[in-house]
Parts: structure tokens; sequence; C-alpha cells
């Protein structure tokens, strides 16, 4: 003979419920045993009952669109297709019996039944599935998140592939980036302009800037001496092969990052007074996040050797990007960059070529 209120005080969604709440629910309550290998709940199905584990296992999966991805085991104590229960809709996952299965099974109307008797156990319910749904959603979004971060940078670094030097100066450019947005973002013109998840996006978003780099021959990217007029006009199209890249990827992943990448690859090479290229875009019709790595960018070549030049000291470095403010650069950013200078300085030094 079952013990099923000791079962249901040891199960996950119940545990904790008062004596007269869980003899309510035990007498709706229905022993059920499953083989090995059945399906209980298949993902999309509708879904007319929930079900709590007294002994075996099961396995939560889902499709992904490239195969099944299993989420969760559940053994004795856990609940599952309370789901579709709750929400009223297709069973979210397709729960499979790891094994010979017992379980207590609820059906629907009971389960609707019991809420509208008992506030405490709807109350208390109610708090469970929040909770259960948000540790859920947090735990994905961070896993979505740090897989999209990573994904971006190892996008960022196949130039590296082709040019050493540029895993440090996709580290140094960023995190100029983010110290310049920073400083624009207490200033009060920038307010609603630059937010700290338009840093946040920056600090993803610029190591793509060259990614178009990667269609450029080699004879180009690596010429000793400066380029001829033709080569120049090759090199020039990174921009727009870096753009039409970021723009496949848009058409999977429409997140605001790769919109902000996009801007970058196209606009970072435009010039304040409009001499820029590959559209001759001036002033503020130049993104923001374009006029800010235009700044990084430049202020990170003068300070590193190349094969065709050897670096700029760092006095005379800040001197050059002085001189272009209004010219090539948005004067107030080179303004708050060079109040700053000493800070973009330490960036350099921290993050060197290995
Ligand atoms: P339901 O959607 O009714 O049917 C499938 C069940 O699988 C679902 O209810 C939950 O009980 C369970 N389930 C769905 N997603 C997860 C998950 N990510 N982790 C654990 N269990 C889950």
């Amino acid at each position: 003979m079952l013990d099923v209120l000791s079962i249901l005080s040891g199960s996950d969604l119940f545990s904790g419920l008062s004596a007269r709440s869980l003899e309510r629910i035990a007498n709706h309550l229905k022993p059920v045993r499953f083989d090995q290998d059945v399906v209980i709940c298949r993902e999309g199905d509708i879904g007319r009952t929930m079900y709590i584990i007294v002994s075996g296992s099961v396995s939560v999966s889902s499709d992904m669109g490239w195969g099944q991805r299993e989420l969760d085991r559940k053994g004795p104590g856990s609940v599952f297709g309370e789901m579709a229960l709750i929400s009223n809709d297709v069973r979210s996952a397709t729960v499979r019996t790891l094994e010979s299965t017992e379980c207590l099974q609820l059906d629907n109307e009971s389960f609707d039944a019991l809420l509208d008797k008992d506030l405490d156990l709807a109350q208390r319910i109610a708090k469970i599935m929040t909770r259960r749904f948000s540790t859920l959603v947090h735990k994905t979004s961070s896993e979505l998140l740090g897989a999209y971060r990573a994904l971006t940078f190892a996008l960022a670094n196949i130039t590296e592939s082709r040019d050493p030097e540029t895993g440090a100066h996709l580290e140094r450019t960023r995190n100029y980036c983010v110290l310049l947005a920073e400083a624009l973002y207490r200033e009060e013109r920038y307010k609603g302009l630059i937010t700290p998840q338009f840093i946040d996006g920056l600090y993803q978003a610029t190591p793509l800037h060259d990614v178009g780099k990667v269609a450029i021959p080699d004879a180009i990217l690596f010429k000793p001496e400066g380029l001829g007029p033709e080569e120049f006009e090759k090199m020039k199209i990174h921009t727009l092969i870096g753009a039409s890249m970021m723009e496949k990827v848009i058409r999977q992943s429409g997140a605001d990052l790769f919109k902000m990448a996009y801007r970058i690859c196209l606009y970072h090479h435009e010039w304040w007074n409009g001499t820029g290229y590959p559209h001759g875009l001036a002033g503020e019709n130049i993104p923001l996040e374009a006029r800010i790595m235009a700044l990084a960018d430049v202020y990170d070549a003068l300070l590193s050797r190349r094969v065709y030049k050897p670096a700029m000291a760092m006095r005379e470095a800040a001197d050059k990007i002085q001189h272009g403010a209004g010219v090539q650069f948005d004067p107030n950013m080179t303004l708050v960059m060079i109040a700053n200078i000493s800070r973009f300085e330490d960036v350099y030094l921290k993050y060197q070529d290995e």
C-alpha cells in the first residue's frame, strides 16, 4: 500500500503544504505504472494529466531544431507534466521513462478543482512555478548570452588567423571604446543615447569591426610598403564585406548586437568632415558607435608597429588624435578622449601582443 501522504510531502511541488491540503490532493491521485522507454508526455501534444514519481526515473527532453536535447532527469518525489495544466497549453517537452516507473497521476479537472477550493495550495503553486520559471529563464538566458558572446569573439578572431597582431588589437580597441563610451555616458548631451546596454553592446560588437578583412588578399593586407591607389580601393572594401557578413547574421538573429556590429563594420572609416569611406557620411550622420570605433582604431594603429611603419610615442599619438578633431573625428568625443588619455595609455600597456 502506497503511503501517498508521505510521497506528497516529500515531493518538490507539494512539500510544505498543510496536512489538510495534502489529504485533499491525495484523494484525487491515481497510481499508474509505465514500462521502460515509454513516452508519457510528448512535446506539442495537448496535456490533461500531471504526475508525481513514486519510483523509477524519467528523462525530459526537447526538440532543439537539430535534434532532441535532454533538459533534465527526474526521480522519486519529482513532479512533471504540470506545465501544460497550469499554462493550459501544449506539452513543453517530451518525458520518457528511463526504467520501469511508478507514478501518481492527477488529472486536469481534479487539479483545477483543488486550486479552486484551496487558496493556500493555489498561492503556493503560483509561487513555486514563478520561481521555477525565473530560474529556468535566467539559466537559459545566461547560457545563451555566454555562447553568443564567445561565438562573436571567435568570429572576430577569424582575422587573427591571418594577422597574429589582431588578438591584442581587438582587446585594446574594445577596451578603449568602453572607456570612451563610459566617459561620454556622464555627459548631458549623450543622455538616452549612451546607456549601459549600449556600452555592453559596444564591448561585444567592436571586435567585429575588421571582420571583412578576411576577404582581402594577403598581397594587400601584408604589403610592407604603403598601398597604391588601386590597392587602397580594394582595401576599403573590407567595410562593405564586413557589413554584408553582418547582414547575413542579422537575417538569422536580429539581435541589437549584430545591428551595432553592422554599423561599426560599415562606418568606422568615415570621417567627420565627410571625406572618409565607403559612403562619405559626415558629422552626426555617422552612427555614434562608428565614431567611437574610429577614435579607438586609429589611436591603436598609431601606437602599434606595423610592417610599413614604426610605433608612435604615446604623447605624439595623443597629439595626432587631437589634430584630427573636427576633421577625421567627432570633435566633442576627441576632447573627452584627450581629457582621459592616461586611462587609454593604461589599456595600451595592459594588452600587449604576445
Ligand atoms: P509539460 O509541459 O506539461 O510536459 C512536459 C514536462 O516536462 C513539463 O510539463 C515539465 O514538467 C517538464 N519540463 C519541461 N521543461 C523542463 C526543464 N527545462 N527542466 C525540467 N523539467 C522540464
